[in-house]
């Protein structure tokens, strides 16, 4: 199949590069519909997000506002299940147009089509590789609906004059705050998923280390914070191998400071997984597309 990209922010390409065609998605656009308090927005899936982001804020339109400062494309935001601070572009998400890139047939996703899990989505899967993003439609609101539930977003709870701006300037400190400015430092954002494990061994862990985070998934399973674990239970914070390292202020984002081949990054990260496979004797899933 082609090699479709957005942003190209997400993924690591192989020293060889790609053998096939590369199409980027420029596709752009912005339409709302306003009915009643709810807002659809369909927007072309070449739209860079955060600039959307932005648009709704700046139209005082709750939905996207935690979604903020993320690099990428709209296009990339289904695929991925793009999430951050508390939401998931699931929970937003209407229906995702796409068209097949051998047939040309063009087909409505709805949300449940999508099949979205924790950063997966049916467009990851082998038949959903072949479908090229068109424009996908969010759901907004006019109504104040916060979310607030993430940790550093806790003080926003008592503010009076709560704004989907407010929320979006306090997402964008925290994350200038932990990640590297990928302008100028090549990276991927968070290079692992967080492991989710069975419950008896994230309270076997717990013993050890009490204020590891974990995350109740259903009934038996747990999502346990990498970034906790590579950092506290590995020491792997700041730690660097022939010029890529696990960035100094949050370990889950990997960070290529002078490596030349994408054969470096690879093994950095095989290593990585062997180390947290031997310490905690969890298999850890790479969030990061190899291409
Ligand atoms: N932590 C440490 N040391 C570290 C890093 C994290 O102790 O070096 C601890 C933190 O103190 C916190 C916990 O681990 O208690 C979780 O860290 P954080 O809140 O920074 O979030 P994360 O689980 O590491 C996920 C997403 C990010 C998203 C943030 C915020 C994944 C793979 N990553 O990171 O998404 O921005 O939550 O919601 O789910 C991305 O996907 O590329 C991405 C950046």
């Amino acid at each position: 199949p082609p090699l479709i990209l957005g942003g190209g922010s997400n993924v690591l390409v192989s020293d060889e590069g790609y053998r096939g065609l590369v199409v980027i998605n420029k596709i752009k656009g912005r339409t709302y519909l306003e009915t009643n308090n709810q807002i659809l927005l369909t927007c072309g899936a070449g739209e860079v997000l955060d600039e959307v982001v932005k648009e709704t804020v700046q139209k005082g339109y709750w939905g996207l506002e935690n979604l903020s400062a993320i690099p990428g494309t709209v296009g990339a935001t289904p695929i991925q299940n793009v999430g951050a601070y508390g939401v998931e572009v699931s929970q937003l998400i209407v229906e995702v147009l796409a068209v097949h890139a051998s047939t040309f047939e063009e087909k409505i996703f709805s949300n449940e089509e999508c099949q979205f899990g924790y950063r997966d989505s049916y467009f990851k899967s082998e038949p959903g590789r072949n479908w090229l993003v068109i424009n996908v439609t969010f759901k907004l609101s006019t109504t104040p609906n916060p979310k607030l539930e993430y940790g550093a977003l806790k003080d926003l709870q008592t503010t009076a004059d709560l704004s989907p701006a407010l929320v979006r300037a306090t997402v964008t400190e925290i994350r200038a705050g932990k990640f590297p400015d990928w302008h100028k430092v090549g990276t991927a954002g968070s290079f692992f998923k967080n492991p989710i494990i069975p419950k008896d061994q994230f309270d076997e862990l717990q013993k050890n280390f009490p204020e590891l985070p974990g995350y109740p998934v259903g009934d038996e399973l747990v999502k346990v914070s990498l970034g906790f674990i590579l950092d506290r239970i590995c020491n792997l914070r700041g730690h660097c191998e022939r010029g890529v390292c696990l960035y100094e202020k949050q370990a889950l984002v990997l960070v290529n400071e002078t490596a030349g081949t994408a054969v470096e990054i690879d093994q950095f990260a095989d290593r990585v997984a062997t180390i947290v496979k031997e310490k905690t004797n969890i298999n850890i899933e790479r969030e990061v597309r190899k291409v």
